[in-house]
Parts: structure tokens; C-alpha cells; sequence
């Protein structure tokens, strides 16, 4: 499996995934609950972001949180310790292959991973091995196919197609919110339910044009410039357009973008 990570794991883009979490916590996590005493695996936890939002929300869940990064592990350590949490284990794996026996957790969760794996149908069985029988998994992704703006350019626009098109290059696909449900159901999962939960700025949202728009997905476009530039995809003076050009949407303007979360069950019970 090809695995070159577009978003990186620069300081900026841990900083971008802690603002996105907060911003979109209501919206994403307020059905996100699991049982006192529930065995939790995170798939792909990152620097933690998540991690923090599903051990608060689940305070006597335990949780065990995985990621292929070693360097992000040690920035969720942190952010999970700094905030007394001692529901959480760490643990460096991959999860095409995970260390753990069959039917070993009872609920899994998993956010903007799927989006960077070449096959996330794979990773999505391997889930469920170690699911056990009548176990939830949780999946959340985006699909960047589902943004627009007003006003929107086509230079704008094209900012958004190069960061599609290269995460396809790198293996991952940017518009996976609208495959969740095949996905699912390819790997094996029952009692599949799949809601969509948009996000609608417009100046009236101040902490919307600046969590989301500003701090979330403006700031994901502008972190692929430099490889898009030097591949030639956009000249400099167009990308800096195109990212002008989204930026002017606040105030004034509006921007729209879809999530998706997914939860099924697996098999056997
Ligand atoms: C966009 S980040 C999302 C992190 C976190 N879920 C969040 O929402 O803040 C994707 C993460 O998936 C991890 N990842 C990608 N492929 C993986 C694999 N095969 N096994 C474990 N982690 C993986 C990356 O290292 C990265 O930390």
C-alpha cells in the first residue's frame, strides 16, 4: 500500500487538526457515545485530536488509540496526559495489520484516515476482525467534492482540484464521504447508517469563517501550494489567487461543505 501522507505532520498541520476537531466537535460527536467499560480502538488517532473529544465524551470507555507516527503519538501522549485523561493507551501500529486477537475491542473509530489509504476496504476488514460480533464502528471523513463558495472563481476552484488530484497521486482519495456506504457494506458491516453533516458559514458565524473556513479548509488547500506550484498544476500568481479568492468568502461571502459519518455493525450477533 502506497502511504505518502499529503497533509504531512508539520507543527501547522497538528495545529489545523486541533482546530478542526474543536470547531466541528457538536456537529460530528454529539451522538458519539460509548459504554461505561467499552473497549475502544481508534484507528489512525493522529496527534490526538479526536482522542481527546472520545475520552471526554466517554469518560469510563478505555480507549487504546493507534496511529503508524511515531512523532504524532508522542504529541497525543502529551495533549491526552496535559488534560488529566487516564482512559487512553498509546500504541504504534499498522492498521492494515493490527497486533491485536479477533473480536478484541467492542466499538471502533476512525476520522480522516480512510481518505489517505490506497485501500481502505482492506483496512476496513481488518477493523472488523477485531471487532467483536454485534460491535459499532464509527467512521467520519469528508469529501471535498461537496465544497463550494460564493462567491467562487475558478482560480479558487482549481486550489481544491490540486489538493484532490494529489492526494489520488499519493494513493488516498479526498472524495471519500460519498463512498462510506459501499465501504461498509464491502467489508462486511450490517446495519449500516450513513448521515451527512454540512457545514453552512456565512458572516453571521464569525467562529465558523474562522474554525472552519479559515483555520480548517482554506488552511488544508494552502498546505499542498508548494508541491502544486513545483508540479507545475498552477503557476504561482494563480495559486495565490485561488487562495485569495477563498479567503474573500469571509465577510462577505458564504462556504459549504459536507461530512459524513458513517456507523455499522459487525456480523454474528
Ligand atoms: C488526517 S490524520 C487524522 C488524525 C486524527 N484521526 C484526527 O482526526 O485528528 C490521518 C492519520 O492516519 C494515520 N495513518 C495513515 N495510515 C495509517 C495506517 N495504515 N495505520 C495507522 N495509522 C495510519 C496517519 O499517520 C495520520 O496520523
Amino acid at each position: 500500500m502506497r502511504n505518502t501522507y499529503v497533509h504531512g505532520y508539520s507543527r501547522r498541520e497538528a495545529d489545523r487538526l486541533s482546530d478542526q476537531a474543536g470547531t466541528l466537535e457538536e456537529l460530528l460527536h454529539h451522538d458519539t457515545v460509548f459504554p461505561d467499560g467499552s473497549r475502544i480502538l481508534e484507528a489512525g488517532c493522529g496527534t490526538g485530536a479526536q482522542t481527546a473529544i472520545l475520552a471526554h465524551r466517554s469518560p469510563r470507555a478505555l480507549i487504546t488509540a493507534v496511529d503508524l507516527s511515531e512523532t504524532s503519538l508522542k504529541k497525543a501522549s502529551l495533549r491526552i496526559d496535559a488534560q488529566g485523561i487516564d482512559t487512553v493507551y498509546f500504541h504504534r501500529a499498522d492498521c492494515t495489520r493490527l497486533p491485536y486477537a479477533d473480536h478484541h475491542f467492542d466499538h471502533v473509530f476512525v476520522c480522516f484516515m480512510l481518505e489517505h489509504l490506497a485501500q481502505p476496504g482492506d483496512v476496513l476488514a481488518e477493523l472488523r476482525r477485531v471487532l467483536q460480533p454485534g460491535g459499532s464502528v464509527t467512521v467520519i471523513e469528508g469529501d471535498h467534492g461537496s465544497f463550494y463558495c460564493y462567491p467562487e472563481t475558478a482560480a479558487a476552484r482549481q486550489t481544491v482540484r490540486c489538493l484532490i488530484d494529489l492526494q489520488a497521486e499519493s494513493g488516498g482519495d479526498a472524495l471519500i464521504g460519498r463512498r462510506l456506504y459501499p465501504l461498509l457494506a464491502g467489508a462486511g458491516f450490517n446495519d449500516i447508517r450513513v448521515s451527512p453533516r454540512v457545514v453552512y458559514v456565512d458572516p453571521s458565524r464569525p467562529e465558523w469563517e474562522r474554525g472552519f473556513s479559515r483555520d480548517t479548509f482554506i488552511a488544508m488547500v494552502a498546505g499542498v501550494g508548494q508541491v502544486a506550484i513545483e508540479r507545475r498544476m498552477m503557476s504561482p500568481s494563480a495559486w495565490q489567487r485561488g487562495i485569495s479568492d477563498l479567503k474573500a468568502t469571509i465577510g462577505k461571502g458564504t462556504f459549504h461543505y459536507t461530512f459524513f459519518k458513517a456507523v455499522g455493525r459487525s456480523p454474528g450477533y
